[in-house]
């Protein structure tokens, strides 16, 4: 008789994402630094012709053209949705819809204003202690991401971000400030916000000027290194602090199709892959992949190490791997290939697949074949942090919001988790990007909306904020309830 698991385990722990930076707003309150997302300026998405979904990158000229005159921009990331404020109703509305589990990221600016203070700043930890307290009353379990692309402002200044290795120990008494504080009340962690994206953008992902460096691939590598110790030094310290807390790594998982069953197709597209893998290998294994040091060689790029740097990383290990799925890619033997792998670059469009209205490729099957890989690969338990659609959604003269397109979206990634359970994968939850409107990362936009819950304010952070629930909603209630049976 057959023994797979068929459906979801009883304790799958359903719920939603959000970060800090895309939320909270109040982005100068209670003592409050200035982080790298607070210079995130808008800039129009359609400016070039298409969408841009890459509008976040700072040099160091926009930086101190928004520091001298911030009057003259919009800067959505300051306001947010105003959780910090109403982080009470949005909680309760999560526990109506039956959330097991919510995905926030603390703020490091929030609790080291410029990263360099000795002592926290405590008005920035009682904010966090209030919202963990509100979903201890509904029974919601905190999963907690401790740098979600933002850092003090002061950090990218003072050090160009990641790219110095002084920001290890910062990152450290950071760490232990937030152990030691929320140790009875957070039992999920995620060190760092899919590291492997800053490929893509040095300044989401580390605080990074890019116009201040000689060669972006090899600082982009190099600024990783130095995540790879602070997040390690991270678990090492949460061992000590809180020995039952389980902590996480997390990727942007982008599976990579090979374009053709030509040989050289195939083997561009296990690069790819491999690229991508480079950090769970890293954090889950301990060492670098022996891959990476021909990929190292071949592409000019010298990371500097030092003595105990390997020690460290053995010791830091994770306990699970988290990770964001949004799309699959293709990819193709070409001169260039390595250097687009894994990232967001990949500009060959899979004829199979629809796209979003961001022209995201909408690839369910994608998520089945990315569980079964990463699982194949590590063998300790998964975790779906973020997925979902972005949308622009319509208001009816009634006042509703009927998302069929996001709970067909979202139904369907249900249905492949479902099969990849079957198939053996060990998965601990499942939380949908956005799981109430709020700033884009990648463009600013309020307009590209996740959410079960509208958000009543526009791109230009003008409305009520009247939180509306939308038709999925009722829907992903019912999903829940059911344990992720009922699914119409
Ligand atoms: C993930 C990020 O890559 O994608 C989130 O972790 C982000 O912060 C999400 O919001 C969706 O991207 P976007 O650009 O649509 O907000």
């Amino acid at each position: 008789m057959s023994t797979f698991q068929k459906g979801f385990p009883a304790n799958f722990l359903w719920g939603g994402a959000t970060a800090a930076n895309q939320i909270e707003g109040a982005f100068d309150k209670d003592g409050k630094g200035l982080s790298t997302s607070d210079m995130a300026a808008f800039k129009d998405p359609y400016a070039g012709g298409s969408v841009n979904n890459f509008t976040f990158d700072v040099n160091s000229e926009e930086l101190e053209e928004y520091l001298q005159h911030p009057e003259k921009y919009l800067f959505p990331k300051r306001w947010g949705i105003d959780f910090y404020h109403r982080y009470k109703e949005d909680i309760a509305l999560f526990a109506e819809m039956g959330f097991k589990t919510f995905r926030i990221s603390i703020s490091w600016a929030r609790i080291f204003p410029t990263g360099l203070e000795a002592e926290p700043n405590e008005k920035g930890l009682q904010f966090y202690d209030n919202v963990f307290d509100e979903c201890a009353k509904y029974g919601i379990e905190p999963l907690v991401t401790m740098s979600h692309y933002e850092m003090p402002i002061t950090l990218t200044q003072k050090y160009n971000g990641w790219m110095s290795r002084e920001l290890i120990a910062l990152f450290e008494k950071y760490a232990r400030a937030i152990f030691q504080r929320y140790k009875n009340k957070v039992n999920y962690w995620i060190t760092f916000n899919e590291m492997n994206m800053n490929l893509n953008s040095l300044y989401t992902g580390a605080g990074v000027l890019a116009d201040k460096v000689e060669n972006k691939l090899e600082a982009a590598y190099q600024a990783s290194h130095h995540q790879f110790l602070a997040s390690a030094a991270a678990v090492k310290a949460a061992r000590e602090i809180m020995p039952n807390a389980k902590m996480g790594c997390m990727i942007n998982q982008i599976e990579s199709y090979a374009k053709t069953t030509k040989p050289e197709d195939q083997l561009q597209a296990l690069k790819s892959n491999q690229l991508n893998m480079f950090y769970p290998d890293v954090k889950v294994r301990g060492a670098y992949p022996a891959y990476m040091e021909r990929y190292f060689a071949e592409n000019d790029i010298h990371v500097h190490m030092e003595e105990g740097d390997s020690e460290l990383l053995k010791e830091g290990t994770v306990d699970f791997v988290a990770f964001s799925y949004y799309m699959s890619h293709v990819t193709e033997a070409r001169p260039d290939a390595s250097k687009l792998a894994g990232t967001f670059d990949s500009p060959i469009k899979n004829e199979y697949l629809e796209l979003s209205e961001w022209d995201w490729p909408i690839d369910p099957i994608g998520l089945r074949i990315s569980l079964n890989k990463l699982y194949d690969r590590y063998e300790v338990p998964l975790f779906l942090v973020e997925n979902g659609l972005g949308a622009k959604d319509v208001l009816t003269a009634d006042g509703k919001i009927h998302d069929d397109y996001r709970i067909d979206y979202i139904k369907k990634h249900i249905i492949e988790m479902k099969e990849a359970i079957r198939d053996g994968v060990e998965l601990m939850g499942y939380t949908t990007w956005g799981c109430i409107d709020l700033i884009s990362c990648g463009t600013s936009q309020m307009s590209k909306r996740y959410g079960f819950i509208y958000v009543d304010q526009d791109d230009e952070g003008k409305g009520s904020l009247k939180r509306i629930p939308k038709d999925s909603f009722y829907w992903y209630k019912k999903v829940i309830a059911s344990n992720g049976e009922e699914l119409e």
